[in-house]
């Protein structure tokens, strides 16, 4: 029988997406079902997908759930691809506008602990043999702080129980709330200890999970391993290393359907590794749509990104007037922390022809920037795993990083040697200063210059399997032993032989 899981989140590519957390949640289920893997993914079900799957039949109410949970109920729903979807219906939580997280005033909302809570609850509850439902999972998946609480829930169930595996896909949100609500999400007195959901006065959704949960995993190696050090393991390094033996970490695919440029519809003109040259079409099309001077001598940076401390974009703005002295062009879409907005937004005014920054989000223009841009710009602080170094590579638009995390395990700096056997795909660069990142563009403005070597490296990245199919199996193969550890612990010796 195939093995049932249970994929909580708190986003969904193309519904609800505040990140690279609703692309995976999108695209890595429908790759576990092919890995014959029976997921069904539980989320909130927010405006957008109430205005998707308005006829989503109820199929069991969740109440009694403690504390100051409310009741709720359960929807089915089957995405396009066939991907089975529970949505948790709870008009007084999740029926509102702004993103899963914020108003539109871009205010916390205050009751973003019961909202998710109770996201946790009921993936608990699903995982339990007091489900309503008769599909009952054997591992349930969360991911990152909002649906951690699932593991606490899980372990202080009395009765049969799924195992929970808790993904970090960003260790910086920790889902942090007062000490009143331990009772008002219904955990039990006894969950309030180090050795427990409590951090440091504070309770801890993310904390919860990492310490209660059965397994956890990192969206790339190198980030799982960057956790366990105090530098970058935000608080948590020393929990993290304890639980060192259930920690691993498995690299994020990308979705190559969405984001293919043989059939990409936001795009120009369409292209592949074997036709590279119409990719200079999109930089023009990229160029008069954005004003800037359209021209094909000069290399033009990319960046799509949050605008916020991780992705180490506040080393750009001084950089610009190098930049237009190198000659070349920058297109930067993003959003995020006001500084800097107004700081891209700055340059853009100083040299409109040359720079410019789109303040928003935008799912078309941001594949447009991947097809035109030469360059696309990524120098984390951070960066557990990252997406858009991926889509770069694909689209023939090699990445400049900073050696981090997920960035460092898909990245490699072209220099001769790595030219040389075939692996070089970008630029990587080690601090994290200005100097550091402009050393790296300008190399790559060099390489830019010289179209062999440029070829070159934007075939192996264009070559590179970035899809959801190997770490797919990675997934299932890490349930499958979870499952089989469950099924041996819980069996007594004497019946293990006769097995
Ligand atoms: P993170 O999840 O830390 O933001 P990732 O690289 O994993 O970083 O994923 C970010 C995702 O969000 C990508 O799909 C990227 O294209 C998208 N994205 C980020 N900012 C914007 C924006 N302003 N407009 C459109 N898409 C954006
Ligand atoms: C987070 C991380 C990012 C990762 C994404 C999807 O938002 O910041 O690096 O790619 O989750 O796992």
């Amino acid at each position: 029988m195939k093995l049932h899981v249970l994929f909580a989140t708190s986003e969904i590519a193309p519904w609800v997406k505040t990140g690279g957390l609703g692309d995976v949640a999108a695209a890595l289920p429908p790759a576990l079902r092919a890995a014959r893997i029976d997921v069904r993914v539980l989320l909130p079900y927010y405006p957008a997908l109430a205005a998707a799957f308005p006829e989503a039949p109820v199929v069991a109410e969740l109440s009694g759930l403690g504390g100051r949970l409310p009741t709720a109920r359960l929807r089915e729903a089957t995405t396009a691809e066939g991907t089975p979807l529970l949505l948790l219906d709870c008009p007084v939580c999740y029926d509102r506008p702004g993103n899963p997280y914020l108003s539109n005033a871009g205010k916390e909302w205050t009751d973003n602990a019961i909202r998710f809570g109770l996201l946790s609850r009921g993936a608990a509850l699903l995982g339990s043999d007091a489900s309503p439902l008769s599909w009952r999972p054997r591992i349930v998946h969360c991911n990152d702080w909002q649906t951690s609480l699932a593991a606490a829930y899980l372990h202080f169930h009395n009765g049969v129980r799924a195992r929970s595996i808790i993904t970090v896909h960003n260790l910086a949100f920790q889902g942090l709330f007062g000490r009143t609500t331990l009772a008002e999400i219904g955990l039990p007195e006894s969950a309030w200890a180090i050795a427990g959901a409590e951090y440091y006065g504070y309770l801890s959704f993310l904390k919860s999970g990492l310490y209660y949960g059965d397994w956890i995993t990192t969206v790339s190696p190198s980030y799982a391993t960057e956790i366990c050090t105090d530098a970058d393991g935000m608080g948590l390094d020393g929990l993290l290393r304890q639980r060192s033996a259930r920690l691993s970490g498995i690299l994020n695919g990308i979705d190559t359907v969405q984001w293919n440029p043989a059939t990409d519809p936001n795009i120009a003109a369409r292209y592949d590794i074997a036709k590279i040259s119409t990719k200079a079409r999109n930089k023009a099309a990229l160029q008069r749509r954005l004003g800037l001077e359209v021209r094909n001598d000069l290399p033009l940076f990319g960046v799509v990104s949050r605008l916020t401390e991780q992705k180490g974009l506040d080393l750009l703005p001084i950089l610009a007037e190098k930049l237009m002295a190198m000659p070349a062009q920058l297109a930067v879409l993003g959003s995020g922390a006001r500084e800097l907005e107004e700081a891209f937004s700055a340059m853009a005014a100083d040299y409109p022809l040359s720079i410019s920054a789109s303040i928003g989000f935008d799912e078309g223009l941001s594949h447009l920037i991947e097809a035109g841009a030469d360059v696309f710009l990524m120098p984390s602080r951070f960066e557990p795993c990252g997406l858009n170094q991926m889509y770069s590579l694909r689209y023939g638009t090699p990445p400049i990083v900073r050696a981090t995390g997920g960035l460092a395990d898909t990245v490699v700096d072209c220099n001769p040697a790595t030219l040389a056997n075939g692996t070089a795909n970008g630029f990587v660069f080690s601090t994290a200063t200005p100097e550091a990142l402009w050393e790296s563009m300008l190399r790559s403005a060099v390489a830019w210059h010289q179209p062999p070597v440029w070829r070159r490296l934007q075939r192996n990245g264009m070559a590179r399997d970035s899809s959801w199919a190997k770490p797919a199996l990675q997934y299932a193969d890490l349930y499958r032993r979870l499952d089989l550890l469950a099924t041996l612990a819980a069996t007594p010796p004497g019946q293990l032989l006769s097995a």
